[in-house]
């Protein structure tokens, strides 16, 4: 049995203080929730979202990390600077992070291996563009993606990586994938893993959805059975929506 994980995306958004009020006001309403609950927080908020989610079930993640320990890399936070404040989690691969800075799947990789060895729970993000949906390549995108991120990952690190499926028409779009074809991409992904590691490990790994999921949505896509949590944007800037996503988990 997966424990399904629900995490925010906050991208850029929420001031500090906002990002603790956020923290407080969802605490209670995700005490009870029968999953994992995980908040990805610009760099700057995750000091103020920490100390707010102390003592709580709510777990803390940042965004991105460098692939370097350290370095000349203006502008950059590396892994070990994120556990070191106690960070626990971080996504790599967002597809904002791909379409927009430049990143690819390797340096998707080198981001999932840095995340790693510095100790972290990487959410490692896959997902393909429309085109690519209407080419009828989804399958070979996340396959290769998945595969490029995962080269050099033990065994026993696969136990701290998530990945989250998020085909990117579906991202902000407030056009959700199906359930039937949220559920077809994730098994996609957990066979791949199962070619990499076998099938008992790709039965272990988390796969969640990401794309416009939201409290109204959240229930179908959640009952697939290769739907292992979400990866809600917009709906986790919103304390109700999202207590309701991981109420729905
Ligand atoms: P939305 O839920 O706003 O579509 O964003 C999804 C996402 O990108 C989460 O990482």
């Amino acid at each position: 049995m997966r424990t399904p994980v629900i995490a925010g995306n906050w991208k850029m958004n929420l001031l500090p203080a906002q990002a603790a009020a956020l923290v407080n006001e969802l605490k209670p309403l995700c005490a009870g929730a029968n999953c994992d609950v995980v908040l990805c927080a610009p760099y700057i908020n995750l000091p103020a979202a920490m100390a707010a989610a102390a003592g709580s079930n709510i777990k803390i993640g940042a965004q991105n990390c460098h692939w370097a320990t350290e370095g000349a890399f203006t502008g950059e936070v590396s892994a070990n600077m994120l556990r070191d404040i106690g960070v626990e989690y971080v996504l790599t691969g967002h597809s904002e992070r791909r379409t927009l800075f430049g990143d690819t799947n390797e340096t998707v990789r080198d981001r999932t291996r840095a995340g790693l060895d510095a100790g972290l729970t990487v959410i490692l993000c896959v997902g393909e563009v429309l085109q690519e949906r209407q080419q009828g390549i989804t399958y070979e995108v996340v396959r290769l993606q998945t595969k490029v991120a995962l080269e050099g990952v033990s065994a026993e690190e696969l136990q701290r990586v998530i990945i989250a499926y998020e085909p990117v028409w579906a991202i902000g779009t407030g056009l959700t994938a199906t359930a039937e074809q949220a559920n077809e991409a994730n098994k996609w992904v957990r066979d791949c893993v199962a070619e990499l590691y076998g099938q008992a490990a790709a039965d272990a790994l988390v796969v969640q959805y990401g794309g416009s999921m939201n409290a109204a949505n959240a229930a179908e896509l959640l009952a697939k059975p290769d739907v292992d949590g979400g990866l809600i944007g917009g709906a986790s800037l919103k304390a109700a929506d999202f207590a309701a996503i991981a109420g729905a988990a």
